[in-house]
């Protein structure tokens, strides 16, 4: 049988009995990405939470995205104030102690001490990160549990080579620009 353009093939639809919210964090366990740690400061105060909903938005202008559930401390902090300043650090391999501490496992004081951390352009950074981008926030969409907050990139630093820390199925997976792929 030829599918008419537009038409769902009966392969592409979930099985009725498959909860869609279980099946969607199922699926979602697949979807590996770099694990990062977003920060901000108010006052003298520091404030960073794990994050894997980081996605670049745009070149030109330089911006990316992040999602951040509304329960969080950060979220606080980056609604409080129009353009307010956020570091998006990209973990690297080694970094999975300060992943699970700012994913929740150490009570937000006394996160910081896990790491290197300086401060600047208003916002804290992991001085060995892969990357820090300093940000300011230029839209904020509410959606469902989560606020996407929509950064202008003002800075970049690089540090060392590309080697990203990557969650995926619930843990941190290993990583190797060195594999070989079938062309
Ligand atoms: C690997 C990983 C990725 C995460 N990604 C996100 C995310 O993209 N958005 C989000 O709102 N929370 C995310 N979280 C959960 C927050 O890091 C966690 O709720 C954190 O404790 C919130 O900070 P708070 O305790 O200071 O409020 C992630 C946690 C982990 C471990």
């Amino acid at each position: 049988m030829t599918k008419k353009s537009g038409e769902i093939s009966p392969r592409s639809v979930a099985p009725l009995n498959i909860d869609v919210a279980q099946a969607f964090r199922g699926a979602m366990r697949r979807l590996a990405a770099t694990v990062t740690i977003v920060t901000a400061r108010q006052g003298d105060e520091w404030f960073g939470m794990t994050m894997t909903a980081v996605t670049s938005l745009s070149m030109d202008p330089p911006t990316l995205l992040i999602c951040v559930n509304r329960k969080t401390r950060l979220h606080a902090v980056l609604a409080a104030v129009e353009g307010a300043s956020f570091c998006v650090n990209l973990l690297r391999p080694g970094h999975e102690e300060a992943a699970s501490a700012f994913g929740g496992s150490v009570e937000p004081t006394a996160r910081f001490g896990i790491g290197e951390w300086a401060c600047e352009d208003g916002a804290p950074y992991l001085v060995d990160a892969q990357s820090n981008l300093f940000c300011d926030v230029t839209t904020a969409i509410a959606y469902g549990s989560h606020t996407i907050f929509i950064g202008a990139v003002r800075q970049v630093r690089l540090e060392g080579d590309v080697a990203p820390l990557i969650y995926g199925d619930g843990r941190y997976l290993p990583f190797s620009s060195d594999v070989e792929l079938p062309h």
